[in-house]
């Protein structure tokens, strides 16, 4: 019997272990109108030239473009209005993290992303000024419904990535910087089709997770149904352990790249723009009806589903 009773003991001491082996602990739990509180709403004017008009907080509530309750926050486009040529683009929110972080992992679980044709959607982090000295990290970012998801790093010049490493996604250019191959960075289209756009949607989203350390970016995706989604990522734990997640989606090691100089504090933004650089330029090749433009002007039903809808972001240092 003491025997026995001796057992289950020896079994549970690996994972205590693993538990205190954790790395990142949490430090911002930011779910339903905690996003009210976490972050600022930017009615600025977009630098990619997109055809879009940022609201401000109050005016995004009484619009319902952003909307909280206890575990939900949606972020949208208005699908209600024709524009005019002339007048201002389609509204819609952009908002930025009220902190900083340098070293951190944060979580994002998503279970909707804007989908329409002419839709610019992305979750990314960049520093208040400096830029591109300060460098950029775009975990979720597409146009015009086009999956699988693009990560990318944009810097100065003299930042490169390797050409073989570990990741699971396709590397596209290698240099990140920003100021040449038309402005796209050092780019890793993720392995998934479900990683992005109305296929991440039909599949009830998923989690997207970015590690910044001293040695290396990392981004990982995980969607809804997949059996490898990891226990701290899917719970929600109060720490989580990155080295444990597997070969990332996309992997920025500082091999060529001194990543502490090239990446300064950064906020965390989510925003949708409507055509401009990215989703303008490649609309031609898309698929899409007409020109993005005038799409976008003329067809606000279109864009009922050009909604975030976050279950949770959970920092973590
Ligand atoms: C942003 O919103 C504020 C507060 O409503 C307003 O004073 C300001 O003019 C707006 N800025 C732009 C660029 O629309
Ligand atoms: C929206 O996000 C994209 C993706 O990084 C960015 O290029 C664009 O400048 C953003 N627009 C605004 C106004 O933040
Ligand atoms: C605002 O949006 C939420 C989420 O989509 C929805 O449940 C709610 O009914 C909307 N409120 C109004 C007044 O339209
Ligand atoms: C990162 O790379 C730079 C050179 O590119 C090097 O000076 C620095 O020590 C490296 N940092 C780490 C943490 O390895």
């Amino acid at each position: 019997m003491f025997k026995k009773s001796l057992l289950p003991v020896i079994v549970i001491l690996p994972s205590l272990t693993s538990v205190f082996c954790a790395t990142y602990t949490l430090s911002d739990e930011i779910v339903g109108t905690g996003f009210y509180n976490s972050f600022d709403w930017q009615n600025i004017s977009d630098p990619t030239h997109g055809r879009v008009n940022y609201v401000d907080k109050t005016v995004s509530q009484s619009l319902n473009l952003t909307f909280a309750s206890s575990n939900t926050f949606i972020l949208r486009g208005d699908s209600k209005t024709v524009l005019s040529a002339n007048g201002a683009g389609r509204n819609s929110v952009r908002i930025q993290s009220k902190k900083t972080y340098r070293t951190h992992v944060a979580v994002f679980d998503v279970r909707h992303m804007p989908e329409g044709c002419g839709t610019w959607p992305a979750v990314w982090e960049v520093a208040g000024s400096g830029w591109p000295n300060t460098g950029e990290v775009d975990i979720v970012e597409g146009v015009n419904n086009q999956g699988p998801n693009a990560v990318s790093l944009h810097t100065s010049a003299g930042c490169t990535m390797p050409a073989s490493r570990q990741q699971t996604g396709t590397s596209t250019q290698l240099d990140c910087n920003t100021n040449i191959n038309g402005g796209t960075g050092c780019g890793v289209l993720l392995s998934s089709q479900k990683s992005f756009g109305p296929t991440f949607n039909q599949n009830g989203g998923g989690w997207y997770a970015v590690e910044r350390s001293a040695t290396a970016i990392k981004v990982w995706f995980w969607a809804r149904t997949e059996c490898s989604v990891p226990n701290d990522v899917q719970t929600g734990n109060l720490a989580v352990d990155p080295s444990n997640w597997g070969v990332p989606s996309a992997y920025f090691p500082n091999t060529t790249c001194d990543l502490a100089a090239r990446f300064s504090d950064h906020y965390i933004i989510i925003n949708l723009t409507f055509c401009g650089d990215w989703a303008g330029g490649a609309y031609a090749q898309s698929g899409c009806p007409s020109t993005c433009v005038d799409y976008v002007n003329k067809n606000p039903s279109s864009f009922v589903n050009a909604h975030f809808d976050f279950a949770s972001l959970r920092v973590y240092q």
